[in-house]
């Protein structure tokens, strides 16, 4: 059995929407950057182990990337899932888990890198906004596309409920991409994301959700 780390710094939804996925896996550990991650108490008690790397306990940026490395070594993952992970990793961390280190970001990439993206999406006006799985390498929200799922934006919408209808295609298209990652479906080929044809829905790849 393949396994996995999921990687989070607060309340973790995305991190709970992976463990109920039942993925074909083992979670070896949530590992947090933050001792006061809300999402370490449920992960805690679903029976998944857990511990913090506290970047606040390292001088600099490298050290705290060596010595999360070496905790996800030690747990001995194939795979490692960002899960609202809000640190900027190092290209050493980055080109160490290449292939095997995956994010969820809040956007239709390459709209929108960064923070605040629902703010900038009702600033810009975008119909569509949405939410991508993808393979990270050193540029920030800039990796090749495994999923993403499309959410409308309507006239009424706040940052907030645009957010909250962003999270629930989060919870649908994460746990997808992963599934695929750990069943040997989608792999990172030579830049480009790769799935295997007779095995991907036609939903792995875009996610378009009639209204809800
Ligand atoms: C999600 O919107 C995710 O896309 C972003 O940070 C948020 C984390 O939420 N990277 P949660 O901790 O998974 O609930």
């Amino acid at each position: 059995m393949k396994k996995y780390v999921i990687l989070i710094s607060g309340r973790g939804s995305n991190m709970q929407a992976l463990i109920d996925a039942r993925l074909p896996g083992v979670c070896s550990a949530v590992i947090s950057n933050r001792p006061a991650a809300a999402g370490l108490a449920w992960a805690a008690g679903r029976g998944v182990p857990t511990c913090v790397v506290d970047h606040q306990a390292f001088a600099s940026r490298d050290d705290f990337d060596t010595a999360l490395a070496a905790e996800i070594e030690r747990r001995g993952a194939d795979l490692v899932l960002l899960a609202g992970f809000m640190r900027v990793l190092t290209e050493p961390f980055v080109r160490r888990f290449e292939g095997r280190l995956v994010n969820i970001h809040p956007s239709l990439l390459p709209a929108f890198p960064g923070l605040h993206t629902h703010e900038a999406a009702l600033q810009t006006g975008v119909r569509v906004h949405g939410c991508t799985v993808h393979f990270v390498t050193p540029a920030l929200d800039c990796g090749p596309i495994i999923v993403q799922a499309a959410v409308p934006v309507l006239a009424s919408d706040t940052a907030d409920t645009l957010a909250t209808r962003v999270l629930a295609q989060e919870h649908h298209v994460y746990p997808q991409a992963a599934r695929g990652i750990l069943e040997g479906c989608c792999r990172l080929e030579a830049g480009r994301v790769v799935w295997t044809s007779d095995t991907t829905p036609a939903e792995a790849v875009l996610r378009v959700p009639a209204e809800e």
